[in-house]
């Protein structure tokens, strides 16, 4: 192993867990971190995703794995958090590898339930499934469809915004990114609340369905999303979309979506507060999915449809203080979600799931 990526795994002492898992035979190349255990399972989803090396892959899961265990946090759920960075390799034997992961998960006996992300789909679950108990299911054996908890946690989420622009949701111009398992639901409940929507994906079947079913207006090809004129933007695809090559250009009034680690860095969020741009912290707004599928798992049944929507109470509450601290709004919640972590006690045992179905 390149010395750099030793050297990266063993600075990060806050980490329980690092692991790299490898088998050439199937194209199995991938980093699982586990943040941590104390209060409960890790919760993560795995990413399926062509990295360039495991160097990308390890500061993904572990960047992802410590923003699910702030998602934890802030929602006072038993549990930490993990994640798997899973890299598309070249003749990768899919349901092999996804198998081979869920064996993996399973000897963690419990420490690590994971789901989806993004390059996951409902069958490699269902692989996950063959071999693990730790797994949030796509089918009846599952909690349901965790995107589209997700999307309604952001859609309560962009409401909270409306609110704060002085707006509803009918008539609000939102530029969305990405039409994926989470953008294409939150486009259709905008659709149908009245938003006036803009999107871009790389599908040119998605975007005309959007166009056809939502009456969307399309983005050309040569305007980068950031910089649309808009109410709110709201990134759902890819992360780091915040940067310092696209503040300067930024069209929005506020940043709104699912996408995880919209800012570059910390530098570009009080940058966005300065300049009077509203950002609903990626963690809390995206949570929706990390509330259904661990709610599941800890309690044995799906939470209701309200408690996901209470996100958009949780960021009303993060505006308030940002605004009466005078601070940006991640540096409130990433304070309250530490706030709640000390509080928290560990419970008594971490809950048993039946043998795998
Ligand atoms: P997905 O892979 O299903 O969808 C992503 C979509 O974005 C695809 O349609 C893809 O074509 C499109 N896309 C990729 N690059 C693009 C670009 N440059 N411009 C426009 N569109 C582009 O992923 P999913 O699950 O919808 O997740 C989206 C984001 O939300 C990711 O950042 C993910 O980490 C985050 N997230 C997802 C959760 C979930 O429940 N699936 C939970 C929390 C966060």
């Amino acid at each position: 192993m390149d010395a750099s990526l030793i050297d990266a795994v063993l600075g990060e002492a806050e980490f329980e867990q690092i692991e790299i898992l490898r088998e050439p035979e199937i194209g199995l190349s991938a980093v699982v971190a586990i943040h941590h255990t104390r209060l409960g399972p890790a919760f993560g989803g795995v990413r399926c995703h062509p990295y360039s090396g495991l160097g990308p892959a390890l500061a993904d899961a572990l960047r992802l794995a410590r923003h699910m265990s702030l998602k934890c946090a802030i929602h006072e759920i038993p549990g930490g958090g993990g994640k798997v960075a899973l890299c598309v390799t070249p003749g990768m034997d899919r349901g092999a590898v996804y198998r081979r992961l869920g064996d993996y998960i399973e000897q963690l006996g419990g420490r690590f339930y994971t789901g989806p992300d993004t390059g996951t789909q409902e069958a490699d679950l269902l692989a996950l499934g063959e071999r693990t108990r730790f797994v949030a299911r796509p089918d009846a054996h599952g909690p349901g469809s965790i995107a589209e908890a997700t999307a309604l946690g952001v859609f309560a989420g962009i409401e909270a915004v409306a609110r704060e622009l002085d707006q509803g949701i009918a008539g609000l111009r939102v530029m969305l990114q990405g039409l994926g398992a989470v953008g294409w639901p939150l486009g259709e409940r905008l659709a149908a609340a009245g938003a006036e929507l803009t999107v871009s994906d790389l599908d040119q079947r998605r975007l005309e369905r959007a166009a056809d079913e939502w009456g969307a207006e399309l983005l050309a090809h040569d305007v980068p999303a950031p910089t649309v004129s808009c109410d709110v933007f709201a990134p759902c695809a890819l992360g780091g979309v915040v940067s310092d090559d696209t503040l300067p250009l930024l069209g929005a009034s506020a940043i709104a979506g699912s996408a995880n680690n919209v800012l570059a860095d910390a530098r570009c969020g009080r940058e966005l507060h300065r300049r009077g741009i509203l950002f609903a912290p990626d963690f809390v707004i995206n949570s929706g999915g990390l509330l259904f599928g661990a709610l599941f798992h800890l309690e044995g049944a799906s939470p209701p449809p309200e408690r996901i929507a209470a996100i958009g109470d949780l960021l009303a509450r993060v505006f308030f203080e940002a605004t009466v601290q005078d601070a940006p709004p991640e540096q409130v919640a990433e304070a309250l979600a530490a706030q709640r972590l000390q509080a928290a006690k560990a419970p008594p045992f971490f809950p048993q799931r039946d043998a795998v179905p």
